[in-house]
C-alpha cells in the first residue's frame, strides 16, 4: 500500500491525467497477462460492454444473446449499444450459459453473444464460438480465471473487464477495459472511447467519453502483479470450505468443465437460501443473494422478455444462490465458523 500511495503521488505531480503513459503501459501489461494483442482502457466495465459490442459491429436493432442471471449491467450495456437483449438460460449449478441455451436463443437477427463468467467461473466460450457468431466475454468477475489453461478474456473475439474496487483486480474507483486479438475491433474501441474520433479533430461516429484515467492505470500497474497470488488465496479459501464439510449443508460451486475459477464470490446453492442467510446473519456472518430478481424480471428490462419466456435454470439459480464470505484474507478459522453456522442452521 505505501508503494501505491507513493506512485499515485508521483502520477498526480506528473501532470498527465488522461490517456497518458500509465494507461498505455497498463494496457500493454494487462494484454500480455491475458495473452491477447490489445487492451483498451475505458471508464468502467459497463461502458466496456457497450463499446465492445459496437466495436464488434453490433448496430441498432441487432439482437444480442445474453444471460438474464447476471449483474444487471450486462443487459443494460447491451441496450445502450442499441441492441435488443435476448435472454437465454443458465445452468443452475455453474451459473453460466450453456451452448444449448444460447443456440436456442439465436435468430437470423442475432449479431453477438455475451456469456458472463459469473462469480469467477468461466463460461464454455470455445463451444459458443462454434455457433459462428462474435462472442464478447463479460469477464468483469473473472480476472485471472482460466479455461483449459487459457485465461478468461482470451477465449472470445473480445472480452470486457471491470476494475470496480470489489473486483479481483481492483482500482481505486471506476475503471474497465476491452481486450481483443482483433486489430480492427481494438481500433474501433479506441475511437469509440474518445467521442468517435481517431485524431481528436474529426469525429467519424457518435461515441463516448469513457477512458481509464492515469491514476487508476497507475494503481492497476501496482496491483496486477498481485492478482495471481490473490486468486490463489481465494482458491485456498474455497478448498477450505470443502475440507470443512460445507458440501453436507449446501451445494458447492461447480466449475464449468475445464475451468479454474477465481471465486470472485463464493456462491453455494440452498433450497431455503434466504432462511440460511438470515440464520448466518443472526450469528454475525454476512451472506447475500446477489441476483434474486434476474434481468428478465427487472422493471427496466422485462420488456425484452417475450411473453411466456421460460428460464428454469435462471429461476432456480436466482432462488437458491447464496454468496458466503470470500476474500484474499479469509482464514481457515473463519471458514470453519461459517460451516459450523451452516450446520446449525
Ligand atoms: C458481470 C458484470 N458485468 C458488468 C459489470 C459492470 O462493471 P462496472 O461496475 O465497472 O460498470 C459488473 C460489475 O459491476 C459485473 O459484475
Amino acid at each position: 500500500m505505501p508503494r501505491l500511495v507513493e506512485r499515485l503521488g508521483e502520477v498526480a505531480r506528473g501532470g498527465s491525467y488522461i490517456l497518458g503513459p500509465e494507461v498505455s503501459a497498463f494496457e500493454r501489461e494487462f494484454a500480455d497477462y491475458l495473452g491477447v494483442r490489445h487492451c483498451v482502457g475505458v471508464g468502467n466495465g459497463t461502458d466496456a460492454i457497450t463499446i465492445g459490442l459496437r466495436a464488434l459491429g453490433v448496430e441498432a436493432g441487432d439482437e444480442v444473446v445474453c444471460p438474464s442471471f447476471t449483474f444487471y449491467a450486462t443487459v443494460e450495456a447491451t441496450v445502450n449499444a442499441g441492441a435488443t437483449p435476448v435472454f437465454c438460460d443458465v445452468a443452475p449449478d455453474t451459473f453460466c450459459v450453456t451452448p444449448e441455451a444460447v443456440k436456442g436463443a439465436i435468430t437470423p437477427r442475432t449479431r453477438a453473444i455475451v456469456p458472463v463468467h459469473l462469480f469467477g467461473n468461466v463460461a464454455p466460450v470455445p463451444e459458443l464460438r462454434e455457433l459462428g457468431l462474435p462472442v464478447l466475454e463479460d469477464s468483469a468477475q473473472a480476472a485471472g480465471a482460466t479455461l483449459d489453461g487459457v485465461r478468461a478474456g482470451a477465449l472470445g473475439h473480445a472480452a470486457t473487464f471491470s476494475f470496480f474496487p470489489s473486483k479481483n483486480l481492483p482500482c481505486l474507483g471506476d475503471g474497465g477495459a476491452i481486450v481483443t486479438d482483433d486489430d480492427d475491433v481494438a481500433r474501433r474501441a479506441r475511437r469509440l472511447r474518445f467521442h468517435g474520433s481517431d485524431d481528436k479533430t474529426t469525429f467519424v461516429e457518435v461515441g463516448y467519453n469513457s477512458r481509464l484515467d492515469e491514476l487508476q492505470a497507475a494503481a492497476l500497474r501496482i496491483l496486477l502483479p498481485e492478482l495471481d497470488r490473490w486468486n490463489d488465496s481465494r482458491r485456498r479459501a474455497a478448498a477450505a470450505y470443502e475440507r470443512a464439510g460445507l458440501g453436507e449443508h449446501a451445494a458447492l460451486p461447480t466449475p464449468v468443465e475445464g475451468a479454474d475459477p477465481v471465486h470472485h464470490l463464493y456462491v453455494v446453492r440452498h433450497e431455503q437460501a434466504e432462511r440460511l442467510r438470515a440464520a448466518l446473519e443472526a450469528r454475525g456472518i454476512g451472506a447475500r443473494g446477489y441476483y434474486r430478481v434476474p434481468a428478465h424480471r427487472q422493471p427496466a428490462t422485462a420488456r425484452f422478455a417475450p411473453p411466456g419466456l421460460e428460464l428454469p435454470g435462471t429461476d432456480e439459480a436466482a432462488r437458491t444462490h447464496l454468496a458466503l464470505p470470500m476474500g484474499t484474507e479469509l482464514s481457515e478459522h473463519a471458514v470453519r465458523e461459517v460451516v459450523r453456522a451452516c450446520a446449525a442452521a
